[in-house]
């Protein structure tokens, strides 16, 4: 297995790192088009090695000649958010930067799966797939599991339980209408309206949706990195060691939840061929005007591309 993580900046060397941790890998490259630092940062993470107790190789470069025949390509390039920007305020750049890394990737890795994190994700994740070509099973976007560990997190703390007995799940687009789903988040199993009143229920909704920019308003420099990263592992984990998680990506829709031709959060087996099935729940016409909603304002993104 080798994995090709592409932007050497905060979510890429710590999702560069995560792989070698977890093995999830025998080689790890991380590309960046700044000299120097995805060959320190690769280098710092090598040596952590023989103290982690890792075998695999982490190779930092400039260019695309090491990434050859790649089984996952990780797209971390590009700008991210500063206090007061929008996701959507990085489109033009990041639709050019995504568009390039892409073209020079898979040119040297025909056969990846590729997994976009870059921002405004649904929107950068449609630029890898109308780029690269390929299927839309090895198109995938990250930023459902993210969401969903937000909300997690939060329904944890209010309740003062163990994370590990919450499950969330937030579809849409990765944005300010994003679709958090209380009926489908559990506690132990119990449905969260059971065990929440309405009131705290919207107030984790809204923290969950505002939850990037919590993150930002804090560092002011930059945006979110660990949890991003450990949600991008959690689906390159699904894919490599052929689990068949089912976990909210990104995924390029052909009529599934009456929605076409956009990018959007869906509950998606993954396996080793990349999205296996888009799992399809049944949502109340509120949900569903919720997730129209969403898919209508990454469509209306996706128009004002000039890729
Ligand atoms: P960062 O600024 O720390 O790193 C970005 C890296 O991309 C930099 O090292 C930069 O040199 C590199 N880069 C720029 N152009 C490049 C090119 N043409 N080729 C190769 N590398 C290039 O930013 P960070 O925090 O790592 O975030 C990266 C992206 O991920 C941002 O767009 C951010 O908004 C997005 N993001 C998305 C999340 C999601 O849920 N989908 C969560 C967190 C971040
Ligand atoms: C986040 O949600 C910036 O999209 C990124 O943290």
């Amino acid at each position: 297995m080798k994995i090709t993580v592409i932007g050497a900046g905060h979510v890429g060397a710590t999702a560069a790192q995560r792989i070698a941790e977890k093995e999830l890998a025998n080689e790890v490259v991380l590309v960046d088009v700044v000299e120097g630092l995805p060959q320190g940062k690769g280098l710092d993470i090598y040596e952590s090695a023989p103290i982690e107790r890792f075998d695999a190789k982490v190779i930092g470069t400039n260019s695309y000649d090491q990434t050859s025949n790649s089984d996952i390509i990780l797209i971390t390039a590009g700008i991210a958010r500063k206090p007061g920007m929008s996701r959507d305020d990085l489109q033009a750049t990041n639709a050019n930067i995504v568009k390039t890394v892409t073209e020079q990737a898979v040119a040297k890795s025909p056969r990846a799966i590729i997994i976009v994190v870059s921002n405004p994700l649904d929107v950068m994740t449609y630029v890898a797939k109308k780029v690269s070509g390929f299927e839309r099973h090895r198109v995938l976007g990250m930023a459902g599991v993210l969401d969903s560990a937000r909300f997690r997190t939060f329904i944890a703390m209010e309740l003062n339980v163990s994370v590990e007995d919450v499950t969330a799940f937030v579809l849409g687009g990765h944005g300010d209408s994003m679709v958090p789903l209380p009926r489908y988040s559990t506690v132990a199993g119990i449905p969260l309206p059971d065990l929440m009143d309405k009131a705290t229920i919207d107030r984790l909704v809204k923290r969950t949706r505002d939850g990037g920019i919590e993150i930002v308003n804090y560092l002011k420099t930059g945006s979110a990195y660990y949890a991003p990263s450990s949600a991008a592992i959690e689906m390159i984990e699904s894919i490599v060691r052929d689990k068949r998680r089912i976990l909210p990506c990104a995924a390029w829709l052909e009529g599934e939840y009456g929605l076409n031709d956009v990018y959007c959060g869906v509950p998606v087996k993954l396996s080793r061929d990349g999205m296996e099935e888009i799992i399809q729940i049944k949502l109340t016409p509120e949900e569903q005007a919720a997730l129209n909603k969403s898919a209508d304002d990454v469509r209306a993104n996706i128009a004002k591309l000039n890729i």
